[in-house]
Order: C-alpha cells, then structure tokens, then sequence
C-alpha cells in the first residue's frame, strides 16, 4: 500500500515536472495584448532549446511559418511579419501583424514542433465617428442647455466625457448609454449645463489604445435676459401710465375748472344781465318819475334847497368846530 502511494506520488512529480519543463520551452510576450485597428502589434516567443519549426496562428488560421534550417521566414499575408531578436541567436522571434484588423483578435498561438503550444490574447479596438448633431445652441443667460453627443461604430463603447471651455464637466451632469450595433457600439451621451456665458463645449470619446480622444464641439451662445427687458418696460409702462393718469387728472381738473369758470362767468353774466335788465326795469320808472319830477320841479324850489344845505351844511361845520 505504502509502496504504491509513493510509486503513484512519483509518477505525479515527474509528469508535473515534465509539462512545466515542456510548457517553459516556448514562452509568449504579451500574453494579453490590446491594439487599436490598423496599428501594429507585436509579439516575441522565447524558445528554449534547438527547434526545427515555428507556426504562427492567429484567429485559428496559420499565417506565418519560420523554418530554423533555412532561415526561411514564410508569411501568408503582407499583413504578417518575423524577424530573429538577436542575430547570433534561434531562441527568440518577434511576430508583427501590421494593420491589426477586427478579425483577427483572439488568440495568437506560436507552436514549435515537439513541443507545447504557446497562445497569447490579442483584443482590437476600433474607434468611430463622434459628433454633436445639435450643433451650435443659443440660449438665455442663466438658462439651462441640453446637447446630445452621438458616437456611432465603435469597439467597445467609447468613454464619453465633456469640457467645457477646456474645463471638464462633472460627470454627474452627464449620462451616456451605449447600444451594441453589429459587432460594435453607438452611444448617446446628454448633458445638462447652465449657460453664464458663451462657452466652446467639447464632447470626447476615449479607448485606452487610442493616444488621444476623438472629440466634436460646438458653441454656446448667450442672448441676453429677456426678464431684464420686461423689468424695463414694465418700468416704462408703469411710469408712462402715471404719468398718463397724472395729465389725465390734471385735464379732467383743468377742464372741470374751466368749465365751471365759464359757467359761473356765464352765470354771472347771466346775473349781470338780468341784474341790469331787472334795475333797467325798475330804474325805468322811477327815472322816469324822477325826470317827471324833475322836470315838474319847479328851478326856484330847487336852487332854495340847495342853498339851504348849504347853510344848513356850514352852520353844522361850524358848531362842529366851535
Ligand atoms: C497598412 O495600411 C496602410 C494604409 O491603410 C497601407 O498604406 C500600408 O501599406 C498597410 N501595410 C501593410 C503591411 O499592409
Ligand atoms: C458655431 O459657432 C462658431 C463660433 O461662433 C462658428 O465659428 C461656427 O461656424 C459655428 N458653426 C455652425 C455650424 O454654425
Ligand atoms: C460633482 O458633483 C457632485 C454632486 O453635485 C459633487 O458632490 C462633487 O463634488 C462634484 N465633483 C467635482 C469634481 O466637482
Ligand atoms: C441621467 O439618467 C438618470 C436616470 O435615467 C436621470 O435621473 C438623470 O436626470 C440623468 N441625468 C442627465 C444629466 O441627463
Ligand atoms: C448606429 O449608428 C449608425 C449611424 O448613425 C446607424 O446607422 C445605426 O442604425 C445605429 N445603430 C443602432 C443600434 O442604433
């Protein structure tokens, strides 16, 4: 039973030891690599030992085969290229795929005859279009402005964010949704900013592989407050209409006046001329009678009266005096 155990122990040690001596034979660099399409993308197997036959696989398909003996470097495409690291040495090779497309990310295996498959991870970004198709807004000072940003044909979906006269907006003003489009992305971004003056806003899209992010702005202009220009008119209204109430005030008071000015002027005359005509009326006879009497008067009878006014008038001054 013992001796089984350690019978049984051994065989596990050296298998384990077999493989990892066997998977150590040929190592990738990187095994995980990420690229934007149409750039290049390398990638360098270390082979320890002597080897007759290096493959190359990416996608599942065999794309390059390098043959120790002869130094033959054999491609199946332009798109694929390998070179020695060092001259004086078989025991490295760097792979490129140039103009990496969307097709060929997954895995990238590089097997050596007799010996364990190596396989490395390759991902392939692909970046889009980005606009905002609003373009340019105008809206009121202080007022709020929604813009849309639109990404469309990207892998994955893009980090949407903004700036707003180069300053970045605070994400929680901003909310961007992503739909999965075929084998990419297309995503809405909207934000809400408020307007205090004319600003360039910038939307961006970034991937990690992308060394700068693609962007589309527009600008916001500013129009001024209207509230300010009701406030004026208001004010030129209200003070119009006073004063319009005042001159009202004042014609009606005038006009009142005037008015009752002329009607009591009328009256007056009125008065006057009935006053006149009634004293006319009354005066008549008695005028009449007067120069009935004056002229029954007798001259002599007159001229005594007066003559003894006159007397009469200076004794009274003169007992006045004495
Ligand atoms: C890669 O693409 C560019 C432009 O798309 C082209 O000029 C170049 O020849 C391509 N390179 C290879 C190796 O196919
Ligand atoms: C947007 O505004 C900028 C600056 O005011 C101007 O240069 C540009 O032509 C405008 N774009 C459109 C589409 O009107
Ligand atoms: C962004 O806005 C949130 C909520 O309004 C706030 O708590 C946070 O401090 C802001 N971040 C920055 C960087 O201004
Ligand atoms: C973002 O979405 C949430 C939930 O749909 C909503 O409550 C919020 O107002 C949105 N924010 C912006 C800036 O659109
Ligand atoms: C993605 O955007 C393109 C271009 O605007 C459009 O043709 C397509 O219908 C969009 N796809 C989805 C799922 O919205």
């Amino acid at each position: 039973m013992m001796t089984s155990w350690k019978i049984w122990f051994g065989l596990m040690s050296v298998c384990l030891l077999q493989s990892r001596v066997m998977s150590q034979k040929v190592q990738l660099e990187p095994l995980n690599s990420t690229a934007l399409r149409d750039s290049d993308v390398q990638f360098t197997a270390t082979i320890q030992g002597d080897w007759e036959v290096t493959n190359w696989g990416v996608g599942g398909i065999q794309v390059l085969t390098i043959v120790n003996s002869t130094d033959n470097i054999i491609p199946s495409a332009d798109r694929f290229s390998a070179r020695f690291c060092f001259d004086t040495s078989r025991s490295c090779v760097e792979f490129t795929i140039h103009n990496v497309t969307r097709a060929d990310a997954g895995e990238v295996v590089c097997s050596v005859q007799g010996h364990q498959p190596a396989t490395a991870q390759l991902y392939v970004q692909e970046s889009g279009t980005v606009s905002i198709p609003g373009g340019n807004v105008t809206v009121m000072q202080g007022g709020e402005v929604e813009l849309e940003c639109v990404t469309t044909a990207w892998f994955p979906a893009p980090t949407v964010s903004w700036t707003q006269n180069g300053q970045v907006v605070n994400s929680s003003l901003y909310n961007t949704t992503s739909t999965p489009d075929g084998d990419s992305f297309n995503s809405t971004s909207t934000v809400r900013l408020t307007a205090s003056r004319s600003a360039r806003v910038e939307c961006l899209a970034s991937l990690s592989t992308l060394t700068a992010p693609q962007s589309s702005s527009v600008y916001i202009q500013i129009v001024p407050k209207p509230p300010d220009w009701t406030v004026l008119i208001a004010v030129v209204v209200s003070f119009g209409s006073c004063g319009l109430l005042v001159f009202l005030i004042l014609g009606i008071m005038i006009c009142y006046k005037h008015r009752k000015e002329k009607k009591q002027n009328y009256q007056d005359e009125m008065r006057r001329v009935r006053t006149h005509s009634q004293l006319s009326v009354i005066d008549t006879p008695e005028q009449v009678r007067g120069r009935v009497n004056e002229s029954y008067e007798p001259e002599n009878q007159r001229n005594d009266t007066i003559n003894w006014t006159e007397s009469g008038y200076r004794k009274h001054r003169h007992m006045t005096f004495v």
